[in-house]
């Protein structure tokens, strides 16, 4: 079976757009794949440097892919940290990579632009851990032989960067020591809109957390910017940002239904975001339930990681072993 992979960073918590774009169609391709995905929190040590805000978003994103059913006996599911050979296959990497390719990054070179058009020194506030993100993603992957890694779009030059030093490593020995990983886009996913219309996203602030109790998301819904179409006016469903987040939750007929209400005219508004509450809060009512059991026992989802990171060693050490042999590195 292919091995499909991928990592999210605990860095705030999951969004519907995280759900959506990320976790659902991940969990799809768990039944198609061998899957292994996992809690990049090294990753996220680059910008989190409070331990308790850290601590409890590995929680959130652990017991988030749970209760959205991801099945641990089914999928290799772990933290970053708790496979060390992780660390042990970015330093191989590391002598592999030209430093050109990591000033090329996107992410990086972001950050560099952002520093200069305020006049500071170009690498002000940039930490190392961020220059070399992409080696040590790399890593996550090239570990685990895998195939597929599902991502965002943002994501694929990170990809690539791995290919090119999965490449450099097998030539440089003349041996496929590494296999080469393919990005899996999802390209029918469409874009999850956030509360201002921009792209749901936690640096935008606009964001709706998928686990958000009952009252906040009705507040939220709410809060979504319209224009200023009276209650009588008709109104497209197909150019309406609430009618973009109903359609992900509404099925075939509840979207009929309410698409003919809003051409029809007579409906504010006020009225369409009731209606997109409700569907909202009735598909989500049954995840946010399993989420609050599972924050509710920490020792049991640090059980679940435990174990899964037990599985993924197993992996990872044959993997560094076969490396260090072929690199002279064997003790
Ligand atoms: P954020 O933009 O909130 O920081 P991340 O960059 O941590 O989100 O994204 C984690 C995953 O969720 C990625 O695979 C990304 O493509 C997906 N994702 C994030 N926001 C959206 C969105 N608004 N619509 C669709 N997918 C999204
Ligand atoms: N960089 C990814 C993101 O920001 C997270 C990530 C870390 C990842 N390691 C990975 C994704 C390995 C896929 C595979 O979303």
């Amino acid at each position: 079976m292919k091995i499909a992979l991928t990592g999210i960073k605990p860095t705030g918590t999951l969004h519907i757009g995280n759900y959506f774009g990320a976790i659902k169609p991940a969990l799809l391709l768990a039944e198609r794949y061998d899957a292994r995905y996992f809690i990049a929190d090294f990753h996220a040590l680059n910008t989190v440097k409070d331990a308790a805000k850290l601590r409890e978003a590995v929680r959130g994103i652990a017991a988030g892919w749970l209760a959205s059913g991801l099945d641990p006996e089914r999928v290799i599911f772990y933290r970053q940290s708790g496979v060390p050979e992780t660390f042990e296959l970015a330093t191989m990497l590391a002598a592999f990579t030209p430093k050109g390719l990591m000033n090329r990054a996107h992410a990086y070179k972001a950050a560099v632009q952002q520093n200069l058009e305020k006049g500071e020194d170009g690498d002000a506030g940039i930490n190392m851990g961020l220059f070399t993100y992409p080696v040590l993603m790399a890593a996550d992957i090239l570990l685990f032989d895998a195939d597929f890694v599902p991502v965002g779009r943002d994501q694929t030059q990170h990809i690539e960067m791995a290919q090119d030093i999965a490449g450099a490593v097998n030539y440089n020995y003349k041996k496929d020591l590494l296999k080469i990983p393919q990005a899996a886009v999802q390209e029918n996913t469409a874009v999850v809109p956030g509360l201002d219309g921009r792209k749901m996203s936690k640096s935008y602030g606009n964001t709706i957390p998928l686990f958000s109790t009952e009252s906040e998301l009705r507040k939220l819904i709410m809060r979504i910017v319209t224009n200023s179409q009276g209650v009588d006016e008709p109104k497209d469903p197909d150019s309406s940002r609430i009618f973009d987040l109903y359609r992900l939750f509404a099925d075939e007929g509840e979207q009929a239904a309410l698409a003919a209400r809003y051409r029809a005219g007579g409906m504010g508004w006020g009225e369409a975001k009731e209606e997109l509450f409700r569907v909202v809060n009735f598909r989500l009512s049954p995840l946010r339930e399993r989420y609050n059991a599972l924050i509710a026992e920490p020792e049991k989802l640090e059980s679940i990681l435990a174990l899964g990171a037990e599985k993924a060693r197993s992996i990872a050490s044959r993997t560094v072993k076969r490396l260090r042999s072929a690199m002279g590195i064997d003790a």
